[in-house]
């Protein structure tokens, strides 16, 4: 039987015709970064297997592919976005799979290198992804993640089926809506802390080498969100 779409795929297939030019437009500077700080951990004697978490239409997957010297994976729950990511020469291959309801389709070991940009912001527990990501890098393998964090929360004003739904020490929750057919679907973001990712990432033997917090994206002139990158090694 074919599984109903979720909010969030329905909100990434619908955004996936213009979600290019928007981070275009809004300065999106998560890939860069991302490839640039973990170069300085990578070596490259052989081709790396990289996976993308969340690719998207794999931006944050081009700089790799511009590179040259990856095998890259990509998996996602959007068809649509991966659809306009197939029409790129960046993945190698490319999986339609929800990570907050599945298991990566991929054997223990598989990949040196995963990375997973702007993503864990829709997954609502995400310990699966984590054990799942550290299941299938193998060791000494490399794990960059790149996220919103709470440090953004001041920017979500509450309104007409939006704003902060809970604000934890760990994780603040935001509602939004979208519309389709006219009626309003509400669905949820969420904004982890850097130690709740620590901790997640220590619990599935990633030892964190390195965080930083940078300017990611800005979609309005007074609305800079910030997201925190941290580079892991699994051991
Ligand atoms: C903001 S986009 C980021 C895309 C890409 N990583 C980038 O840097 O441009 C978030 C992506 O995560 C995907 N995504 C969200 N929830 C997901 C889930 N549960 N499983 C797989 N992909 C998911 C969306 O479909 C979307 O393509």
């Amino acid at each position: 039987m074919k599984k109903k779409n979720t909010v969030i795929q329905h909100y990434f297939d619908r955004w996936s015709c213009h979600y290019d030019t928007d981070l275009r437009r809004y300065d999106y500077s998560a890939p860069a970064i991302l490839f640039e700080t973990i170069s300085a951990y990578l070596d490259k004697k052989d081709k790396l297997r990289l996976l993308d978490v969340g690719i998207g239409t794999g931006l944050s997957a081009f700089p790799f592919q511009e590179q040259g010297g990856f095998h890259i994976t990509g998996v996602d729950c959007s068809q649509k976005m991966l659809d306009i990511c197939r029409e790129k020469p960046i993945a190698d291959e490319l999986h339609l799979c929800n990570v907050a309801q599945e298991n990566l389709p991929f054997a223990d070991n598989s990949f040196d290198l995963a990375i997973s940009a702007g993503v864990i912001e829709y997954v609502s527990d995400i310990s699966g992804l984590f054990s799942e990501v550290s299941r299938v890098l193998r060791p000494d393998g490399l794990f960059a993640i790149s996220w919103e964090t709470p440090e953004t929360k001041r920017l979500y004003k509450p309104g007409l089926l939006k704003g902060i739904l809970e604000d934890s020490k760990h994780r603040v929750v935001i509602q939004s809506a979208i519309w389709r057919n006219f009626f309003p679907r509400t669905y949820k973001r969420y904004l982890y802390s850097v130690e709740m990712i620590e901790e997640l990432c220590g619990a599935n033997g990633i030892t964190p080498l390195e965080t930083k917090s940078f300017l990611a994206y800005s979609p309005k002139a007074d609305k800079n969100i910030t997201h925190c990158l941290l580079i892991g090694r699994f051991s």
